[in-house]
């Protein structure tokens, strides 16, 4: 398999495969994910099917937020490789036919970047001092934060520069992430540059780190009680640190670089707005290429939730951007372990850490899910593991636990573990560790490694593997935005994509489908012509069949 140069769209029906780095394969063993174990790893993306590779951030950090703190963009982690791995691990993704996005952080730099270092060094008034946020503390002596904003992660979302100065700094997330102040007349170039290096050396575009927190408003305001003090821009103009409009300018800049590449690069944000409506005012042919669509990570396994979650958001794109689809990431709590607790929200599933849950009925749910997410126009996001049923790790011991997301109490890293490869008697089951991963794995994930999932017809991987290969062979040229609903009962979704017809069954009664359906894939057992609960089904509608049910 080897991709098409000239389809420029293949950014509209992709699969894309997200790689935590750290956690995806370890090439030299010592416990931390690298590129050369990724690049060893490409041919069983290849085999899985993906159309593109998503890696988080690669470049040199003091990680403390999982490599989200870079202090040099046109670099690589030493603990990951060096610029020549990342050129081989691009080079040999493109033979195998998979893209490759890499992970932009224009909102912040890390503390120990060289542009701080050098503000944090100048006097105030100092034009170094102009690339970050730089207030005088209030209070007589100054020992006060200079507005009410709040860190992400728990906390102010200002650091006093030294115990006595006056000067204090902006950090939306931790404090060693000081946020960039992109009014900075020289920022956009620098980035331009960044930009350039990235694409040059071959990648095929950009994934952008909280693509909507880039503008700040100047005045640096108290936030009023009515302001989201969460992630989330809220639905009203001028939030102070959200979703400011002028936010949008950046990337029709950036589009003009993505754009003057052959073939064109393209950009998918990370942009936590209110609603569709919002979201769009980043994606035109001039703006950014997607975003991600967060809709479904918080949504209940409950058929008239999704339902609308999926009608909202493609009619809220229309045909501006195509539609994407995350269940998990590197953020959130696996959708295993969410759907095996049957939570209504994202909140209320950060609550519930912990508490008892249906691994079972989560695995079943996630894999009628898969083929949800996989049959509905746009592209699919698959987080790593996501396609060995991977749980949430909620039982990692504090000593262990490196995510400094102190207002997600416990932290993300129970998403972060190790892929266990094979059950080879290492800690991390094949992962190339030679005693445990950065961090560590259940035991029990022996029997989830993909050499034992591999070649098991009934194995999440199996199933994965044949979703993708016949979503490629059953897509037709122009489906992106294509969508038709079929009326089958309140606990049943079912609809049909092109070709290809899905459904599935969120009650507690099989539903039986017409005897002459022609079945190519379902995700529970048994006959194929019934859908069970909690499965679901793909089948083949020709060129304008609708005989589901
Ligand atoms: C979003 C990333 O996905 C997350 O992991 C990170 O902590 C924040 N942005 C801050 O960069
Ligand atoms: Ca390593």
């Amino acid at each position: 398999m080897s991709y098409d140069d000239a389809d420029h769209d293949w950014w509209q029906h992709a699969v894309i495969y997200q790689i935590y780095l750290r956690s995806f394969a370890d090439g030299n063993g010592d416990g931390i994910g690298d590129l050369t174990g990724l690049r060893q790893r490409l041919p069983y993306l290849h085999e899985l099917g993906v159309d593109a590779i998503w890696i988080t951030p690669w470049y040199p950090t003091p990680g403390v937020d999982g490599g989200y703190d870079v202090s040099d963009y046109c670099g690589i982690n030493p603990e990951y490789g060096t610029l020549a791995d990342a050129d081989a691990v691009i080079a040999e993704a493109h033979r195998l036919g998979i893209r490759v996005i890499a992970d932009l952080v224009p909102n912040h730099t890390s503390d120990q970047h060289p542009w701080f270092r050098r503000a944090a060094a100048a006097e105030p008034g100092d034009a170094a001092r102009d690339r970050y946020w730089f207030r005088p503390g209030r209070g007589e002596r100054a020992d006060q934060p200079p507005n009410n904003w709040q860190s992400l992660f728990g906390g102010p979302a200002w650091t006093r520069l030294t115990p006595d100065g006056p000067d204090w700094y902006l950090h939306l997330f931790a404090a060693g992430q000081p946020d960039l102040n992109w009014t900075d007349p020289q920022l956009a170039g620098e980035f331009d540059a960044v930009l350039r290096f990235w694409f040059d050396r071959g990648i095929d575009g950009f994934r952008i780190d909280v693509a909507h927190g880039l503008s700040k408003d100047p005045q640096l305001p108290d936030l009023l009680a009515e302001d989201e003090q969460t992630l989330l821009g809220g639905a009203q103009q001028g939030h102070p640190h959200w979703d400011r409009d002028e936010t949008i300018d950046i990337y029709r800049r950036w589009r003009a670089v993505a754009d003057s590449y052959d073939p064109p690069r393209v950009f998918v944000a990370e942009a936590w707005v209110e609603g569709t409506e919002r979201l769009r005012r980043y994606l035109s042919p001039d703006a950014l290429h997607s975003a991600f669509n967060f809709g479904l990570l918080g949504c209940p396994w409950d058929a008239a939730a999704l339902r609308r979650e999926i009608v909202d958001h493609l009619a809220g794109l229309g045909r501006t951007a195509p539609a994407t689809w995350v269940l998990s990431n590197h953020d959130v709590i696996r959708h295993v372990t969410r759907y095996g607790r049957a939570q209504t929200s994202l909140d209320e599933a950060r609550q519930r850490y912990g508490e008892p849950v249906d691994l079972d009925l989560g695995r079943r749910r996630a894999r009628a899910a898969a083929l949800l997410t996989l049959a509905l126009p746009g592209s699919t996001y698959v987080y790593q593991g996501d396609e060995l049923g991977l749980a949430e790790v909620e039982d990692l011991p504090a000593a262990v636990r490196q995510d400094p997301n102190a207002s997600e109490a416990p932290g993300r890293d129970g998403c972060r573990i190790p892929i266990p490869w094979a059950p080879d008697g290492t800690p991390s089951h094949g992962f190339g560790a030679t005693d445990r991963g950065w961090l560590p794995s259940p035991p029990g994930w022996a029997g989830l490694s993909v050499a034992v999932q591999d070649g098991d017809p009934d194995s999440s991987l199996t199933l994965y593997r044949t979703a993708l290969a016949v979503r490629r062979k059953l897509r037709a040229p122009g489906d992106e935005h294509d969508l038709h609903w079929f009326e089958a009962g309140p606990a049943v979704l079912a609809f049909r994509r092109g070709a290809l017809g899905c459904v599935v069954n969120l009650g507690a009664e099989p539903v039986r489908l017409n005897a002459g359906a022609n079945v190519v894939l379902s995700s529970g057992s048994g006959d194929p012509g019934v859908v069970e609960p909690d499965t679901a089904a793909w089948v083949h509608l020709p060129a304008g069949g609708d005989e589901l049910f």
